[in-house]
C-alpha cells in the first residue's frame, strides 16, 4: 500500500456503532494480525503494560451476566430495559477485545504514560481492524469501571479497562461526523501567557 493510500485511509476511516454490527468477526488469522499490530505501539521502557482478552461466542453472555449483576447491585431501582442492556452489551458484535492497561510501578516511567500506551494499543487495534475491512468501535460504558467485570477478565490490582473493542461486519456504512476545526484546537507558536 502506498503512503497516499495510508493517508487516505487515515483521513476517511470511521467507526461503526456496535449496534450496527453483524457477523462475521475476524477469524483466527485476522485476529492474530489485528493483535500483532495493536501491540506495536510506543511503549516507554518496553514494559508492555497492556493485555488483551478476546471475548467471543458464549463468553460474551457470560461477561454480560457479570456486568448485569454489577449494574443491578449499584442501581437496584434501574428499569428492566437498562438491566437487560447491561446483560446484552457484548452480544452486539461477534468479537469484543477487552484491552486492559496493566501499569507497573517504575522509578522513571509514570503510570500515566503506561495508560497512554494502552490508549495507543486501542487506536492501533481499531485502525488495523478497520483497514482490514471490519467494522470496529472503541467503547467503555459503565461496565469498564465495574471491578467485577475487570476481575472476570483476569484483571489484577491496579489494572484498568482501556476499552472494549467491538469488531464485526458493518450492517450499514457510517456517515461522516463533524470533526473539530483545526483553528479551535491548534496554536501555531507559543501562546501569550500572563507574566
Ligand atoms: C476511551 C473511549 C471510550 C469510549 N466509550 C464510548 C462509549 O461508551 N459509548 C459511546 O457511544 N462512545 C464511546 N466512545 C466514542 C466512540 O468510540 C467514537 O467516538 C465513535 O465511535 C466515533 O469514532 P470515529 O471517530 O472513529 O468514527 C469512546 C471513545 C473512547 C476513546
Amino acid at each position: 500500500m502506498s503512503a497516499s493510500h495510508i493517508l487516505e485511509f487515515m483521513h476517511k476511516r470511521r467507526s461503526v456503532m456496535a449496534r450496527h454490527m453483524l457477523a462475521p468477526g475476524p477469524d483466527a488469522a485476522a485476529l492474530e494480525q489485528i493483535l500483532t499490530i495493536a501491540a506495536r505501539v510506543p511503549d516507554h521502557g518496553k514494559l508492555a503494560p497492556w493485555r488483551f482478552v478476546v471475548v467471543q461466542g458464549d463468553d460474551r453472555a457470560t461477561l454480560g451476566a457479570v456486568a448485569q449483576a454489577a449494574f443491578v447491585a449499584g442501581n437496584g431501582d434501574a428499569e428492566t430495559s437498562l438491566q437487560e442492556a447491561a446483560a446484552q452489551q457484548f452480544l452486539r458484535a461477534p468479537c469484543v477485545i477487552a484491552v486492559l492497561a496493566r501499569p507497573v510501578t517504575h522509578p522513571k516511567i509514570p503510570r500515566s504514560e503506561q495508560i497512554l500506551s494502552a490508549g495507543a494499543v486501542c487506536m492501533n487495534l481499531l485502525m488495523a481492524a478497520q483497514a482490514m475491512g471490519f467494522a470496529a468501535q472503541w467503547l467503555t460504558g459503565a461496565a469498564a469501571y465495574e471491578p467485577a467485570v475487570l476481575a472476570r477478565l483476569g484483571g489484577q490490582d491496579g489494572d484498568e479497562i482501556a476499552g472494549f473493542m467491538y469488531l464485526g461486519t458493518a450492517a450499514e456504512a457510517p456517515s461522516e461526523r463533524p470533526r473539530p476545526a483545526l483553528d479551535e484546537i491548534v496554536h501555531l507558536g507559543l501562546p501569550e501567557v500572563a507574566g
